[in-house]
């Protein structure tokens, strides 16, 4: 039988604790994901201190999950992956201690990975990366456009000024008086209306890479509290549909300029936004003018933070040779380099 890699990979970033066992960086044996979201849906965000007890809490749980899952044991496994950076100080510190005692009880090696090469990984569930490649990283903490000239060589290539474009989606949603998070609803409420505000698109004549998403959310914010002052009602769906489009044409109108300039072989859409059904349509149909660029969508279930994604980017810092101390610590402003 051909050798098998097996890496157990954690995740703890942000309010979902995850322990995953993925085979030869590519085939999910376990994904387990305890998400903290209803915790924190009465603060309208995630509070930090909650979310590492709840790490604390179920991360041990997980592991034992995951392994069950997966029907191996620790003395199957190669090496150990983990999310250091970037994230929530307090939720990461729990990750990398439970992968650090994982690996030094078993000997094993251990892989730091940054959570958004995670991100990026979570597409390499639906075919193999080649390079060079572009992704654009669309989550609730960053926005970012990135230059992949080789498997573990990641170059920012432009970023938002200021929100990321989930952070503006979560705030927008609160006016509207959704639940946190609120992408999703807001994704959805977007296909029942029409963009009838034409709220602005920040940024697209600028000869950059870079996002901005605070004026449309300032635009939005006003339009709301305006109606509301004056006591008129406004329809949340065609508001939902004008945010949407603004958002969905910043994201395609910087993505479509840098597949101009950088010769790529794919473009890559992963983060929690990459779920958006109105931003993969978008991109699908913008895709058509480059035939020669192969576009992986992140699967819509692994869109959003999770092991298996960390397990797929270890399991390439494996390979590359990449391997940390025991006295890696988790590092919240991790971020990768720009491109010169
Ligand atoms: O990547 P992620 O799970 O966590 C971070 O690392 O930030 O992203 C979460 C973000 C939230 O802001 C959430 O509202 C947004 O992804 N989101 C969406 C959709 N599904 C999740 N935003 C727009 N449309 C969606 N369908
Ligand atoms: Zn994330």
């Amino acid at each position: 039988m051909a050798e098998r890699n097996l890496i157990l990979a954690f995740e703890s970033s942000c309010d979902e604790t995850s322990v995953a066992v993925i085979e030869n960086g590519s085939k999910i044996l376990a994904n387990i994901v305890a998400t903290q979201i209803n915790s924190h849906k009465r603060f309208g965000g995630v509070v930090p201190e909650v979310a590492s007890r709840h790490h604390i809490e179920a991360i041990t749980l997980c592991v034992a999950d995951a392994l069950e899952q997966a029907q191996v044991s620790y003395e199957d496994l190669d090496a150990v992956a983990v999310t250091y950076g970037p994230g929530l100080v307090g939720a990461l510190l729990v990750g990398v201690a439970a992968a650090k005692a994982v690996a030094f009880a078993h000997n094993l090696p251990l892989i730091p990975v940054n959570h958004m090469a995670g991100h990026i990984y979570a597409a390499r569930f639906v075919s193999p990366l080649k390079f060079p490649a572009l992704a654009l990283l669309v989550s609730g903490g960053h926005t970012e456009l990135v230059y992949l000239a080789g498997p573990t060589d990641f170059k920012i290539i432009g970023e938002t000024r200021d929100d990321a474009a989930g952070e503006a989606y979560d705030k927008v949603g609160r006016v509207l008086g959704l639940s946190y998070p609120s992408g999703k609803e807001i994704d959805e409420l977007a296909h029942q209306g029409h963009d009838s505000f034409h709220f602005p698109r920040a940024m697209e004549n600028e000869d950059n890479f870079d996002f901005s998403f605070s004026g449309l959310k300032s635009a939005f914010i006003n339009t709301v509290h305006h109606a509301d002052q004056v006591g008129e009602s406004l329809d949340k769906a065609d508001l939902a549909a004008s945010f949407q489009a603004s958002a969905v044409d910043v994201l395609a109108h910087k993505t479509v300029k840098a597949l101009r300039k950088f010769d790529v072989k794919q473009l890559i859409l992963a983060g929690g936004v990459a779920a958006n059904k109105g931003l993969r349509a978008r991109l699908d149909q913008e895709l058509t003018a480059f035939p020669e660029v192969e576009l992986i969508k992140a699967p819509l279930k692994l869109c959003g933070d999770n092991a298996a994604m960390i397990g797929a980017a270890g399991y390439e810092a494996y390979q590359a040779g990449i391997r940390a101390d025991l006295d890696l610590n988790a590092e919240p402003s991790l971020e990768f380099e720009w491109l010169d």
